[in-house]
């Protein structure tokens, strides 16, 4: 099902923002995600990915995104970045619907 805008919003800001912004081409901890959607992993020029990262050789799109979430460091083992992941379908379909929506502005 589709997933909730505002829900995703506010998963986001209070799970992904300290270390991503969506809205600007400027890198924090973690790349930006502005253009995330389409974009094939690890491939921000300047961001300084692990190795797992930049190889990983996927498109970032609606199913990758869903399946990376689910649990970053078993979709790419060796990943720096730090966060357990989120167990629920509906949050990442809700954070998945702000990040389509947003990283295209
Ligand atoms: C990488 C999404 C939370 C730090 C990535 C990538 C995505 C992503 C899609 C791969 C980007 C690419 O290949 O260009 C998200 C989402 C989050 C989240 C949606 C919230 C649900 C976090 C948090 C941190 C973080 C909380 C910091 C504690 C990083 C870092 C990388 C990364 C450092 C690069 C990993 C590497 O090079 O191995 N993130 N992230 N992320 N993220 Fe996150």
């Amino acid at each position: 099902p589709e997933g909730d805008y505002e829900k995703g919003k506010k998963l986001f800001k209070s799970r992904c923002a300290q270390c991503h912004v969506i809205d600007s081409t400027q890198t924090m901890t973690g790349p930006t995600l502005n253009g995330v959607i389409g974009r094939k992993s690890g491939s921000v020029t300047g961001f300084d990915y692990s190795p797992a990262n930049k190889n990983k050789g996927v498109t970032w799109d609606r199913q990758t995104l869903f399946d990376y979430l689910l649990d970053p460091k078993k979709y790419i083992p060796g990943t720096k970045m730090i966060f357990a992941g989120l167990r629920k379908a509906n949050e990442r379909a809700d954070l998945i619907k702000y990040i389509e929506t947003e990283s295209v502005k």
